[in-house]
């Protein structure tokens, strides 16, 4: 057996490990479909920018809509808001409003297709930190409102390691991140598993390999990650959820403010988004079947700004 794919054996029998510890642990309710009835949340990142994660976040969202869930957008890419703009959407107020006690949250929702809901996030999170007990007790409420709504969260983060996207990252029941074949695209990953692991203790990754020509190319990527992180970080876990091809279809559907899932169902990448729902949707819950929406939301409430 060669180095590379002992590396891969042995990274994979340790996530299913894991996965197996997950199962008989008592507090755990492992729950395979989608359509549990607690919300499910998930922070769709990156080390480096313009790996695709705006087009993963809303393709994903419609791939789950399809498969019947409730799915809820968080755009909390504070540089560029741009999930609408792949949606072809405009919005008016952000929640920066709803902070300020101006708009109720049901007020700034934007509609997408197959029933998605977009948050847009606007300059709301830049500050969270700084927040007053009232606004944060608002927000709070303003969201468990939506508690019914919603069976999967998903949060378009932004780039990099600051400490916002650290924040969506830390207070997510899982985090995906994305990552390309460029080496650029594979340090910064890299970098950011670092510090979410030895400053932060996040031990375990969900990776997507986007724009890749193939299978083998995308556990390339995989493969390299993991020499990285076997040879220089403790105890984490990185887990390959799967990849999207380099399609020019997809960049057609971008041009045209659409998802590509939504423009070119049958387009390889759109093939790709809907394997990867699947996966995710029946791979196990982390977390207790209890509040699932309200453990983020306390997290992200009250964990304050991480320190970098
Ligand atoms: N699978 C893919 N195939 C071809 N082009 C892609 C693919 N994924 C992303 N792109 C290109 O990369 C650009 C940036 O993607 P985007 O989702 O906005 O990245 P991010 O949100 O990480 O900044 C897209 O506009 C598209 O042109
Ligand atoms: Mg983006």
């Amino acid at each position: 057996m060669d180095q590379a794919s002992s590396l891969r054996k042995i990274v994979s029998e340790k996530a299913s490990d894991v996965v197996k510890n997950r199962v008989l642990k008592s507090s755990d309710v492992v729950i395979g479909g989608v359509t549990a009835n607690y919300p499910r949340v998930m922070a769709i990142t990156s080390g480096k920018g313009g790996v695709g994660k705006t087009n993963i976040a809303g393709n994903l969202a419609i791939a789950f809509s399809m498969l019947g869930s409730k799915v809820f957008i968080l755009d909390a890419d504070l540089g560029l808001a741009n999930i609408d703009i792949i949606f072809g959407l405009h919005s008016k107020y952000n929640l920066n409003h709803v902070i300020k006690g101006e708009k109720e949250l049901s007020e700034i929702l934007v509609e997408g297709p197959y029933g998605i809901k977009i948050i847009p996030g606007g300059s709301g999170f830049s500050d969270i930190a700084n927040l007053t007990e009232g606004q944060k007790l608002n927000l709070l409420s303003e969201f468990e409102t939506l508690d019914d709504e919603i069976d999967i969260l998903i949060i378009d983060t932004g780039a990099g390691i600051s400490s916002n996207v650290l924040y969506f990252n830390l207070v997510a029941e899982e985090c995906i991140i994305v990552t390309t074949l460029e080496p650029t695209a594979i340090t910064d990953a890299y970098a950011m598993i670092k510090v979410m692991s030895t400053k932060h203790n996040m031990k375990y990754f969900k990776l997507l390999v986007n724009n890749v020509s193939c299978v083998k190319e995308a556990k390339l990527v995989y493969v390299t990650l993991c020499k990285v992180i076997d040879k220089f970080l403790n105890d984490v876990i990185i887990e390959y959820i799967g990849f999207i091809p380099s399609d020019q279809k997809l960049k057609k559907a971008v041009l045209n403010r659409k998802p590509v899932l939504e423009m070119f169902p049958d387009t390889c990448s759109s093939k790709g988004f809907t394997e990867i729902a699947s996966v995710l949707a029946s791979s196990p819950r982390r977390y207790e079947a209890d509040g699932n929406l309200k453990f983020f939301l306390n997290r992200f409430i009250n964990f304050g700004l991480i320190k970098e």
